[in-house]
């Protein structure tokens, strides 16, 4: 493609052509109100039709589906940063005097540096931005929050940008920075000047003032510099830095440090003060959410995640071409200029099913491109994440009765940060929670961050029905509150199951109607032996009770493709099964249903089952005498027919030795308990993993799993079970050789070793490279 390709004719999304607010690369201007209001709707027709694009307008390639963001930030072969900090707008000859005047000479800096030298300095200054040293600022962050928020809590109405979210983060950002709090006035109008100075479009007018003010920051940071320089002791980044130079001087140099001072302000205090009142908007605008987080704060970690997702303070970054190259099916020229837009990616549809819609639920939110990927991921998210945890905890404890007040949103033009310029909201006072109860003013629940946040994901439900289906099996149907559709899921999904006060989570396999939006259902054995779960569900829930529930996720999926099936369920293992079954008979594949119990009566649904499946059910129930045989049963498969299998242990050992003799890959199994032990040191040994797309080299120890030690160095990486039941911390491999010890991957998976399970797996010899 071309930048000369037609344009599309037509918004699919819009229709009339009138009435879009942007249709074809023509009328791309990211200037516009258009995209300054709304910019992943307003790439909604690129994603759909011309995902990688040429601006004339802008003179850059514009990229906006979530694959190609993602691919363009982890190719560092290819794709320079060295444009990231570039003026957008070349400043007239006048501006540059002005700004030479102030001696002004910033430099590379750790967001625009290419490799080697970038991941040399970024290594050694990393330190400060690690889970364990971020979390340190936690006290801070929460203690400004409440004096900020005491300051207007009777007032009933306030512009909250004014009033806290510029500077709360902004002292925040000092003090992380290792800055005094008196130099705050100046900088916070010296670092808008830095944003409209290089991603915005200023009038010749305003180049001057911005210059100036430009010029004012950057000596501003020399000066602060020079007295950190007296003293480098004590906690802060800029210190940390100092600290750092006098070690590798060669490394971390003067002027990189006086550019990364500058950079570092703005990074670490405008993109938190944005993501924050972006983050409010969305949830004041969606009450049912906002009233969802105020009930139960234990969901704000994930819908952080979410409202980056669909609202970050980030929207787009910058990249050059060091080669030609294909991005998006488009060949691109050595030389040419990218805007990847992460906001778009963060709604595509391919990535996030109903990617518009605010849900602080989403499974995999986390997985949203606003802190960027690779090797130039924003070394400050897990500040940004903490301050956005305590800040919506606060206002929600606190103000759970706000609401906007009627306004227009403005954005200040520029073509990467965006966050709204003043957030009004109201309430009254008289309803302020702390008048009738001032204990809630001390509450709090510790942050979470460089951890998965999919725990606070969990959903309330009401349990609209229970139903026995069999002896000691009682089927559970779950319905939301207010009647709202629930996500959709796909044969062999299962949800974990908050079991009430015995703080014990299960997980179920869902056995209703995928087709049905409105419900869904679970049966669940009572164990004798188990631990209390299933007793608790079967003694103490009743009907109108909320439980609370996430998921569904599915590890056990059904290959559609596949010309015959073979169902294996061994009693309650039945669950997934049904539910596959069902959807092999609507799609008119092949199959046998095999279903084998010790007694008729404790086998779930099997009426239900006789008239769906007839003659294709093949029911064994041992106090009938209609024991099982399997291999007898599944000697002949069919060519390219998959066997998936759930039930007890015994059953799916019978299945995994039989299945020797069949082509790999032919049995797919469901299991809910993990293979791996706890860890042993004595038993293990250190390996080294180098992370192909950031760059970073990581030692494991022999006490560490993988998962906590690439959670240490600051990556992200999704996990539910740590076990190796779920699937969910699974990471490609692309060198090395795998020692597996989930139960997820399949025989012919695990002997490619080009994936692992980084919560329990390890290297079977001493290194690892890894997509990350
Ligand atoms: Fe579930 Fe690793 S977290 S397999």
């Amino acid at each position: 493609m071309h930048p000369s390709s037609p344009i599309p004719a037509g918004c699919p999304v819009h229709g009339a052509q009138g009435a879009c607010p942007a249709v074809g690369a023509e009328r791309f201007d990211p200037f516009s109100s258009g995209y300054l209001d709304d910019p992943a709707q307003y790439l909604r027709w690129a994603r759909e039709q011309q995902p990688v694009f040429f601006s004339e307008a802008l003179g850059y390639w514009v990229v906006t589906r979530y694959e190609d963001v993602k691919g363009v930030f982890r190719n560092h072969r290819d794709f320079s940063p060295s444009n990231a900090l570039e003026k957008l707008t070349p400043p007239s000859e006048e501006a540059q005097a002005v700004m030479a005047s102030y001696g002004y000479a910033m430099n590379r800096t750790l967001v625009n540096e290419d490799e080697p030298a970038h991941m040399a300095r970024r290594r050694l200054l990393l330190g400060p931005f690690t889970p364990e040293a971020v979390r340190e600022h936690e006290p801070l962050a929460r203690r400004l929050a409440r004096e900020y928020v005491d300051r207007f809590i009777d007032a009933g109405r306030v512009d909250l940008v004014e009033a806290m979210l510029w500077e709360v983060p902004l002292t925040i950002a000092l003090h992380f920075l290792g800055i005094d709090e008196e130099d705050m006035p100046q900088l916070r109008r010296y670092s808008i000047a830095h944003t409209v100075n290089t991603w915005g479009r200023p009038s010749p007018d305003q180049q001057l003032a911005v210059a100036h003010a430009v010029g004012n920051f950057w000596a501003l940071a020399g000066r602060i510099l020079d007295k950190m320089r007296a003293d480098p002791s004590g906690p802060g980044w800029m210190k940390f830095g100092i600290r750092m130079q006098a070690e590798h001087p060669d490394v971390v140099t003067d002027s990189y440090l006086h550019s990364m001072m500058m950079a570092g302000i703005v990074a670490a205090h405008e993109t938190t003060a944005n993501a924050t009142a972006n983050a409010l908007r969305l949830l004041l605008e969606h009450p049912s959410a906002w009233r969802e987080i105020c009930e139960d704060p234990s969901l704000i970690p994930n819908a952080v995640e979410e409202c980056l997702r669909l609202s970050g303070s980030i929207i787009a970054w910058r990249r050059v071409a060091l080669n030609e190259v294909r991005v998006g099916g488009v060949d691109l020229p050595v030389g040419s200029r990218l805007l990847i837009v992460m906001t778009s990616g963060n709604h595509d549809e391919a990535r996030f099913a109903d990617a518009e819609r605010l849900d602080i639920h989403r499974d995999n939110a986390g997985e949203h491109l606003s802190f960027g990927y690779g090797s130039h991921q924003c070394m400050g998210k897990n500040l940004a994440r903490l301050e956005l945890q305590v800040f919506l905890e606060e206002l929600s404890r606190r103000l759970p009765h706000m609401r906007l007040a009627g306004q227009r949103f403005s954005y200040v033009p520029n073509i990467s940060f965006r966050g709204p310029e003043h957030l009004w909201v109201e309430w009254d006072p008289r309803d302020n929670p702390e008048r009738r109860d001032p204990a809630r003013l001390g509450e709090s629940q510790p942050v979470r961050i460089g951890e998965s946040t999919r725990a606070a994901s969990a959903r309330l439900l009401r349990v609209a029905g229970l139903r026995p289906v069999a002896e000691r099996v009682l089927e559970i149907e779950l319905q939301a509150d207010d009647g709202r559709p629930l996500p959709r899921w796909t044969p062999g999904a299962h949800v974990d199951l908050e079991c009430g006060e015995t703080g014990l989570t299960r997980q179920y396999s869902l056995c209703g109607d995928p087709e049905d939006p409105r419900s869904l259902r679970v049966a669940v054995l009572h164990e004798a032996e188990g631990r209390g779960g299933s007793h608790w569900i079967h003694t103490r829930l009743r009907v109108g009770e909320r439980v609370r529930l996430r998921g569904p996720r599915n590890h056990f999926a059904f290959d559609e493709s596949a010309p015959a099936a073979v169902f294996v369920a061994g009693g309650i293992g039945i669950t997934p099964i049904a539910a596959m079954a069902l959807r092999a008979r609507s799609l008119g594949i092949d199959y046998v249903l095999h279903y084998s119990g010790h007694a008729r009566a404790a086998m779930a649904y099997v009426d239900e089952l006789r008239a769906l499946h007839g003659e294709r059910l093949r029911l064994h129930a041992a106090d009938q005498g209609a024991r099982a045989d399997y291999a007898r049963e599944l000697r002949d498969l069919p060519r390219g027919c998959a066997v998936y299998a759930c039930g007890p242990q015994r059953l799916l050992d019978a299945l995994q030795e039989l299945s020797a003799a069949w082509p790999l890959g032919t049995l797919r199994v469901e299991r809910f308990q993990g293979a791996a032990g706890a860890l042993d040191p004595a038993k293990e040994h250190a390996f080294d993993v180098e992370l192909s797309d950031s760059g970073q080299r990581i030692r494991v120890a022999a006490d560490q799993t993988l998962l906590q030690a690439l959670r240490a160095a600051n990556i992200d990486l999704p996990s539910d079970c740590c076990e190796g039941l779920c699937g969910s911390c699974e990471v490609r491999v692309l060198e090395g050789e795998v020692d597996h010890r989930d139960v997820v991957l399949t025989p012919t998976e695990r002997a490619r070793h080009d994936k692992m399970m980084s919560c329990c797996s390890r290297a079977a010899s001493t290194r690892l490279v890894l997509e990350l």
